[in-house]
């Protein structure tokens, strides 16, 4: 979820709004705002996209220069219009990211106490049990003060009060909250880019703060309510919202810049002209490396699947992988000089940002590979090496997930170097590769009208199947993730060697099965599989390169053809039919590509 306040001198619901579409990656389940209007609390709330709220709006506008806003990923309590945010009682209105884990119990006591529930969230018991401590008589400061330390779980969260036209109080415990500094105003934000219309002057509350804003000034205290300064800084995060251009979706409009950013990125990490690796300053050795731990979640979990291949083969360095759900609650032993690598686009995502805070308790060193420079994820880590990949606002990850795989190939040919397993002259193979992926992207993308054609009868399908080996193997399953998340078509990816140990049950002449192999070292193996799969009289779709064209001797349903390439740079090429496939059929289905049902960009729920 995003959240938004603001006590400002002028109205705030457009702003508001403003505020919460630069939030929606965070969730558009429902949205809605709160300010005070003569002096009272009024809400607006709508279900789903944050235009429904929009459109409350237009028919009933909301006076007022103080408020807070919240655009909402559902955890308890379906999407509607009584779980939409802000909560309120006549006293007090609160906005809420995160999950309040006793909320059962302190709810139980508040029913007890005489408290009327309208929602089912875990968020309105904040709501009344501030509302108790003000109604026994203390201040709203007080009050808060009173409530915070019965709340358990993560949670960012801002309150208004009836009544005082100049007063938001914001609590930061495990979730992010920034403030920012106006003229005259004052705001709090989940991020920094939520904030950039307003300001670049923001500081960030430490775990256990919380704050009280006034036009004029803030007063931070935290967690044992000392008073304490933050440091103000100046953000990057730019006013201006990214466009779709000509294209008819975000996804379409990142598909299509891959060639640039992952340019962009991997300029950042190689010597094009002398055919190096050149990284920036890491604070540890990568010579001296014991092992890497990798958690990220979603797409960013598939390029470090992809990156586990690389630094094994071509660094000699062994990784173990998990999603980062899983990583931060397996008390996997992780050995001293340990490096831990945590991916994400948003660097926002609580299950990583909590796996990156396990691995520094366990005293590993810490490297984040981020989209987001700004985020929380990438001011924690000891280092981080950025994708250079912009804002990406389709929900279903594109140039992300190829600008992580540009960083990390370039980690992994530095670990080789680094680690003597490749001579100088395997290294400039190597990014000579690389420096030729923005050209075979293009090339890629020209397969854009026959996989739009491929996409008409995929539509009509329930049931797809994903194969591939080696490096291809995460991206098969990266393929039946951008499936299932924008069409909404059961799709699974699977090693193509475990077919026959499962999956084969499934092969019938309905089912499409999309096979990654490009003429690698594993293309026989898994033409072998192929023809279990064609026996069976399953539908292939083959993605393969020229060469493995000719050798594929197999009967395909359709064959997609890509230019010859390094085996190394195959799973950031081959990403773009995959990706193409997803997007086509999930415009021909009609469905919304930009933000599918039940997702949000970035989950900051555990
Ligand atoms: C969400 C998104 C996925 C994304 C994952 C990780 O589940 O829907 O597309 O891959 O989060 O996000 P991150 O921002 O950490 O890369």
């Amino acid at each position: 979820c995003g959240i938004i306040g603001i006590v400002g001198t002028a109205p705030v619901a457009e702003r508001l709004v403003d505020s919460l579409r630069r939030l929606e990656y965070r969730g558009y389940d429902s949205a809605g705002i709160a300010a005070l209007e003569g002096g009272h609390i009024a809400r607006r709330r709508a279900e789903g996209k944050l235009r429904n709220l929009e459109e409350v709006l237009r028919q009933s506008p909301l006076i007022g220069n103080i408020g807070i806003g919240h655009t909402r990923w559902a955890t308890h309590g379906r999407p509607s219009v009584a779980n939409a945010h802000p909560h309120a009682t006549t006293e007090v209105a609160v906005v809420h990211n995160g999950i309040i884990e006793n909320f059962r119990q302190l709810r139980d006591e508040l029913l007890a106490s005489g408290a009327n529930f309208e929602s089912e969230t875990d968020t309105e018991v904040v709501a009344h049990l501030v509302t108790r401590e003000l109604r026994a008589g203390l201040s709203p400061t007080d009050a808060v003060a009173a409530a915070l330390p019965r709340l358990q779980g993560a949670f960012a969260l801002a309150f208004l009060f009836d009544g005082d036209e100049d007063l938001l109080i914001g609590a930061r415990k495990g979730s992010p909250l920034a403030i920012g500094y106006g003229k005259g105003e004052m705001y709090l934000g989940s991020d920094a880019i939520a904030l950039a219309p307003f300001t670049d002057t923001i500081a960030y509350l430490d775990d256990g703060d919380w704050a009280v804003l006034r036009a004029k000034g803030i007063e931070i205290r935290d967690a044992a309510n000392h008073r304490v300064e933050r440091a103000v800084q100046k953000t990057t995060a730019t006013a201006f919202l990214v466009e779709k251009g000509n294209f008819r979706h975000f996804m379409a409009k990142e598909m299509h810049e891959q060639p640039e950013v992952v340019a962009h990125t991997l300029a950042h990490y190689l010597d094009m002209a002398n055919e190096t690796v050149q990284l920036p300053e890491l604070p540890f050795d990568l010579a001296k490396l014991e092992r890497v731990s990798i958690a990220a979640c979603g797409t960013a979990y598939y390029a470090g699947l992809i990156a586990k291949y690389w630094f094994e083969r071509y660094a000699r360095l062994s990784v173990e992988i998990d999603v980062a759900s899983e990583f931060r609650y397996r008390e996997a032993p992780l050995p001293a000089d340990g490096l831990a690598i945590v991916i994400s686009q948003s660097g926002e995502t609580a299950d990583t940002l909590a796996s990156l805070r396990y691995a520094g308790q366990e005293k590993q060193h810490l490297l984040a590979v981020v989209n987001v420079p700004t985020s929380t994820i990438a001011r924690e880590a000891h280092a981080v090496l950025p994708t250079l990949a912009g804002p990406e606002i389709g929900v279903a990850s594109t140039k992300a997930f190829t600008c992580q795989l540009a960083t990390l190939a370039a980690l992994a040919v530095a670990a080789g170097r680094a680690r003597g397993v490749i001579s100088a002259e395997e290294e400039r193979g190597l990014v000579h590769a690389l420096v030729e992926v923005p050209r075979l992207m293009n090339r890629a993308l020209d397969l854009g009208p026959e996989i739009e054609h491929l996409a008409r009868s995929f539509a009509k399908t329930k049931d797809v199947l994903y194969l591939g080996r080696g490096t291809s193997f995460p991206l098969a399953m990266e393929g039946a993730l951008k499936l299932k998340e924008i069409s909404y078509i059961h799709a699974e990816g699977y090693a193509a060697g475990e077919l026959k140990h499962g999956p084969i049950a499934l092969i019938d002449e309905n089912m499409p099965v999309v096979v990654i192999a490009p003429h690698d070292a594993v293309f026989e193996k898994t033409m072998s599989n192929m023809q279990e799969v064609a026996a069976r009289g399953g539908r292939i779709i083959l993605i393969t390169d020229e060469t493995g064209a000719k050798h594929a001797a197999l009967e395909t349903e359709a064959t997609l053809v890509m230019p010859d390439m390094n085996p190394f740079i195959t799973p950031l090429v081959y990403a773009i039919p995959i990706q193409l496939l997803a997007y086509h059929t999930a415009v021909v289905m009609g469905t919304d590509v930009d933000q599918p049902r039940n997702l949000a960009k970035s989950v900051t729920v555990e």
